[in-house]
């Protein structure tokens, strides 16, 4: 057996024909798309392209799209400038969320002396609606809700929609880290009314190192970074033209096969799960992720009923086998990299158990799970 790759929501193998792009774009635009000659300008009208078709799936305007180097500095671009130039006085959010937010929170907590406010979690880690709805109404200070569409850990799928009429009825801004589930849903972003979106091309096949955000119109959101005059002065710095490419071949190609794709990538996570059932019966799935409407089809988290002295080499003894997949429990190895989503929805005696998430995509298939069954099988009962 072949290796198997089963870290998807890690990242993902960038699909060959976006890879093709990319290469033609590196040899063919490689002028400065703020050069004023033809290279240069050939370069921008790419741009431009790339910014239209990217915002035709959203169904917002190009003029609302900003190409950033990725999620993490969407995120911080989104909440740095709404406590800055936006008067943000509250930011509600969750202990669940991508540290991309949480670290950025807590530290315009520090440097601006916002209010933190945490909404309280249901055991599986979905949002307590009533609690949301107490803290918009709480106060009268300017508030700014941060809540991401897909976890990347548990998978738990929020109600992107429903929570986005919340926010507006109440007067309250809404960011939401979208990262893990652009190019994986369709969001009508002329139907829902948030506010500001981070999504990253790693995650859809697409290159590292570029995303972008969605702001909409009229929001008064500064730049970030300074400098040159780029992305009509939200981003500055010399655009990386062949990522850019690449990111929208990525979401075109994605986005073009939805369909067919994410039938056939829920087909893998529901039989990995059933295989997993029958295999090893005491499984737990953490969060939501056991459930194939509730969560994400590209991944599921699972606690295996083994003693915390065996889960401690669980993954090394996977990655031998050739297996890649991500830790997903907070005490394995006591190593300093534990889980805080887990911390948040799992019991302590679960906690001490290994969990681990495997993530999937178009490139798996059934015969890897039956592999990777086997093998945790093999890891569990010896
Ligand atoms: C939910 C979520 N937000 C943000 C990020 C950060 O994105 P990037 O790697 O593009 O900075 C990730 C990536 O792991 C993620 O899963």
């Amino acid at each position: 057996m072949n290796p198997v790759y089963f870290d998807n929501a890690a990242t993902t193998p960038i699909r060959p024909e976006v890879i093709e792009v990319i290469t033609s774009v590196m040899k063919n635009n490689y002028g400065n798309p703020s050069s004023s000659h033809s290279f240069g300008r050939s370069s921008k009208s790419l741009i431009e392209k790339y910014r239209k078709d990217i915002a035709a799936y959203f169904k917002v305007s190009p003029s609302e799209i900003i190409f950033t180097s990725g999620g993490t500095e969407a995120d911080n671009l989104v909440l740095r400038s709404a406590v800055r130039d936006l008067g943000v006085e509250e930011i509600i959010t969750s202990r669940i969320e991508h540290h991309a937010v949480l670290h950025t929170v807590e530290q315009l907590a520090y440097e601006y002396g916002i209010i933190i406010n945490f909404v309280k979690l249901e055991p599986d880690g979905t949002i307590n609606p009533f609690h949301l709805e107490s803290l918009l109404v709480n106060s009268p200070n300017k508030k700014l809700v941060s809540l991401m569409h897909v976890n990347n850990e548990i998978g738990n799928k929020l109600n992107i929609e429903g929570l986005a009429e919340l926010c507006k009825s109440n007067n309250a801004l809404l960011h939401s880290d979208t990262v893990q589930s652009v190019g994986h849903y369709h969001i009508n972003l002329s139907e829902i009314p948030i506010d500001f979106l981070a999504a990253s091309a790693h995650k859809f096949h697409g290159p590292k190192g570029v995303g972008f955000c969605f702001i909409r119109k009229n929001s008064g959101l500064q730049p970030l970074i300074f400098g040159g005059e780029q992305e009509r002065g939200y981003r500055a710095g010399t655009e990386s033209v062949h990522n850019i490419a690449g990111l929208a071949e990525a979401l075109k190609l994605s986005y073009k096969n939805l369909d067919a794709e994410s039938d056939y990538v829920k087909g893998i996570k529901s039989y990995f799960i059933e295989q997993l059932k029958t295999e090893i019966p005491q499984v737990a799935f953490n969060g939501n992720s056991g459930d194939l409407e509730k969560s994400t089809y590209t991944s599921v988290n699972v606690c295996f009923p083994v003693a915390p002295e065996k889960g401690a080499m669980f993954l090394f003894q996977l990655d031998l086998k050739g297996i890649a997949c991500s830790k997903g429990s907070a005490c394995q190895s006591g190593s300093s990299q534990n889980s805080h989503v887990l911390a948040e929805i799992l019991s302590e005696d679960d906690l001490l158990k290994p969990s681990i998430r495997f993530s999937f995509s178009i490139y798996n298939t059934k015969d890897e799970v039956d592999y990777v069954v086997k093998t945790l099988r093999d890891l569990v009962s010896h």
